[in-house]
């Protein structure tokens, strides 16, 4: 199977096709995603929640993350992989250097981190020194504490403004993908049309370029609180392989995310 690039993302933008991706920890669950077809997974943080039973992120370490990437790589070697930068692993540049080697070393193709326009800095770091970035804005999990809970982002308009300048910044300083999570769809809608990289949404709407789901909320296997956005795909047929291929459809033919799942 031949490797997904971001330069295919870039090119899916382009030409306005819409695609699909999936948190994945293991390599079992990483190799039924990418025989299924979809093209970028990502270790998430959200393994303290989904894995290991925290009520946040924020315990993650960088070894944690180095671990379940070296299995996903082993189980999807073609796909486009994102590892996510733990909370406090990026607090410099030279911080953050050093976590993405680890993580790039453990097989991601690129890291993700949580944050706005004070990371210009770190972002042309990374990318001068060969890590491409992805940026995550809206609901960022790991800032849950200052956010007073897991709320819905830019709602007011100066919200929003600062939200659409922070990304613009982001693009200037080299990310090459963006996650923007939990905000109303036409301020994702602005925001994908404002930028030239990709956009992946997560409770952003159906206006993004490609969308993301954490793999337990596709299934219906998450613990408590399951996210207004989140839909079971397994649900129908019973089957993951089903469901998995279900996701992909929806997304590309834009039925998922539906208004149900959106916020405004
Ligand atoms: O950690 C994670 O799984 C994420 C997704 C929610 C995008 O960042």
């Amino acid at each position: 199977m031949k490797p997904t690039t971001v330069t295919h993302l870039h090119q899916w933008k382009q030409e306005q096709r819409k695609f699909a991706s999936l948190t994945a920890y293991d390599a079992s669950f990483a190799k039924l995603f990418e025989e299924q077809g979809v093209k970028v997974l990502l270790v998430g943080d959200s393994l303290g929640m989904t894995l290991q039973g925290h009520d946040s992120t924020l315990p993650v370490t960088v070894a944690d993350v180095a671990y379940h990437t070296r299995a996903v790589r082993r189980g999807a070697p073609a796909c486009l992989l994102l590892a996510d930068l733990p909370f406090m692993s990026y607090a410099t540049p030279q911080l953050a250097c050093a976590n993405a080697a680890e993580l790039m070393q453990a097989g991601a193709n690129m890291v993700k981190l949580e944050g706005g326009s004070w990371l210009c800095e770190t972002v042309k770091m990374l990318t001068q020194r060969a890590v491409p970035v992805c940026g995550h804005l809206g609901l960022t999990p790991q800032s849950v504490n200052v956010f007073g809970g897991y709320k819905v982002q830019g709602r007011d308009e100066l919200a929003a403004k600062q939200l659409l300048e922070d990304a613009q910044n982001l693009e200037l300083a080299g990310i090459q993908l963006l996650v923007l999570e939990c905000v109303p769809t036409e301020l994702a809608r602005k925001v994908t049309e404002a930028l030239t990289i990709p956009v992946i949404g997560i409770g952003a709407g159906n206006a993004t370029d490609g969308q993301i789901l954490v793999m337990h909320d596709a299934f219906g296997i998450t613990g408590g609180h399951t996210p207004k956005f989140a839909k079971n795909f397994l649900a129908q047929s019973g089957d993951i392989r089903s469901a998995v291929q279900q996701y992909i459809q929806d997304v590309e033919q834009g039925i998922y995310p539906a208004e149900e799942h959106s916020f405004n």
